[in-house]
């Protein structure tokens, strides 16, 4: 049967730029057949296209699909456990549990689970780190193929102080990843690849190198950490002496391009973040799992004073949410965090129209596919939720708050994947979310949930 188009009539709120958001109260979201933006407008456009089907959403909240630009798909399962510093818990939690990786059916499970929860948190588009093993780096694609998630995949690559259990030989990790590279590189323009060095203390200098080379070659993206802990940085520059800082590794083995995502970036000094702007890297702000892992908190005012382009990542599960709500409140709670412990009062905290355009239209920007995701615009893909801030709101529909920010401050402040009702990725409805969370039409959702 033809596919017809869809209008999709509720409050829109879709971010424009860091300081502006494009509101329409109510608006109509016109899907064509093929789930692309075809208008958003004030007007009803129902007497033109009168052949489209109408969904009347008053009282709901319509925003783009969620971007988290860093998570650990292989973290999920101890997600809340209590935080540790960054070392010791790698070591307690983060390596054991990767090993387990190697059994095919772990490996398949966590990641027909991980994208299940991404997408009933939102999340329509993630950047992930798997482990170091290429056959659950290539299950985590098939998995996220079948949930028809958006999404962008790497194999850890490591091959120097390591657990013998995970390290790898140089010449084999480049190896698996070129493999996996031409089998699911821009694969459905769904799913992309990211080669995925996990930080420098783990990858050899020849490692970087020749990854920095594939990454020019082929196109695809590099993510890893960067400057999140103390301790991290002191053993870094001493692995590394030859290096004037962190950041100088990953600049003169060629890691850094406009394709890579860098994790955390806490600490680093003005010469470390010319490095970045210089190579147009990004960074994944990451502030739950700043705080939970006790790494720091990354100035966020300073770095977007410098125009230094940023996103949001969950960081699962150094974080311990995979709610980009959950990130963003974080977010905005964090920059203020700074501001406290400077004691400089004149210095604005995140607001909510950057914390919201950082997890939307930041986050494509910020992996290269603004022109496709991110915001309600016409002519991008339909990736979009339908969400529900009344139903958590102490007065619910009594509340004399409730204009368009005030309405999407409590749906950041107050939400949770409760207030998802639904989420539709290239105009197509991929979760419904009723009475008893049960994931309804996508048959991969009829396996049984966590
Ligand atoms: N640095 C190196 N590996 C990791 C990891 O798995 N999580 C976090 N948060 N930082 C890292
Ligand atoms: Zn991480």
């Amino acid at each position: 049967m033809k596919k017809s188009g869809a209008i999709y009539k509720a409050l829109l709120i879709s971010a424009k730029s860091p300081k502006k958001l494009k509101i329409y109260n109510p608006g109509f979201l016109v899907i064509s057949p093929e789930g692309i933006i075809e208008n958003i407008s004030k007007k009803d456009p129902r007497k033109k296209l009168k052949n489209y089907s109408f969904h009347d959403y008053s009282g709901f909240l319509i925003c783009p699909g969620f971007i988290d630009t860093h998570n650990h798909l292989s973290q999920y399962s101890f997600a809340g456990l209590e935080g540790q510093e960054l070392l010791t818990w790698l070591k307690t939690y983060a390596f054991p549990e990767e090993k387990k990786f190697k059994d095919q059916k772990i490996a398949q499970i966590a990641a027909q689970n991980f994208f299940q929860e991404l997408i009933r948190n939102g999340t329509t588009t993630t950047l992930t780190y798997i482990t170091t093993h290429k056959i659950a780096t290539d299950i985590a694609f098939q998995q996220a193929q079948k949930s028809k998630i958006r999404a962008i995949i790497g194999k850890v690559m490591m091959d120097q102080n390591s657990p013998r259990f995970l390290i790898e030989k140089t010449a084999q990790s480049l190896k698996d990843s070129l493999e996996l590279i031409d089998k699911w590189h821009n694969k459905d323009g769904r799913l992309f690849y990211a080669l995925t060095p996990r930080f420098a203390i783990t990858c050899s200098r020849k490692l970087m190198q020749d990854i920095g080379k594939i990454a020019q070659e082929k196109n695809v993206y590099v993510q890893t950490h960067l400057s999140e802990n103390h301790q991290e940085i002191q053993i870094t520059q001493k692995l590394f002496p030859q290096y004037k800082s962190y950041t100088d590794i990953y600049y003169q083995t060629g890691l850094l391009c406009p394709r890579t995502i860098l994790a955390h970036c806490i600490h680093l000094t003005s010469t470390e973040i010319q490095l970045i702007k210089k190579t147009q890297s990004k960074i994944a702000h990451c502030p739950t799992s700043n705080r939970f892992l006790m790494s720091g908190i990354m100035p966020f005012r300073k770095y977007q004073n410098l125009n230094l382009q940023m996103s949001l990542g969950t960081d699962v599960a150094g974080g311990y949410s995979l709610s980009m709500l959950n990130e963003m409140r974080e977010a905005i709670e964090n920059s203020k965090t700074v501001i406290l412990f400077q004691g400089k009062k004149n210095i604005p905290p995140m607001t909510i129209t950057e914390a919201f355009y950082l997890a939307t239209l930041g986050g494509a920007k910020n992996l290269s596919l603004q022109s496709q995701i991110g915001s309600l615009e016409k002519g991008k893909q339909a990736d979009f939720l339908i969400t529900d801030p009344i139903s958590i709101d102490p007065m619910r529909d009594k509340s004399p708050y409730q204009n368009p920010i005030q309405l999407l401050s409590k749906l950041i402040y107050r939400g949770n994947n409760s207030v998802i009702k639904e989420v539709y990725i290239k105009g197509e409805k991929i979760m419904i979310y009723k009475k008893h969370q049960s994931l309804l039409r996508n048959p991969h959702f009829s396996a049984k949930s966590s």
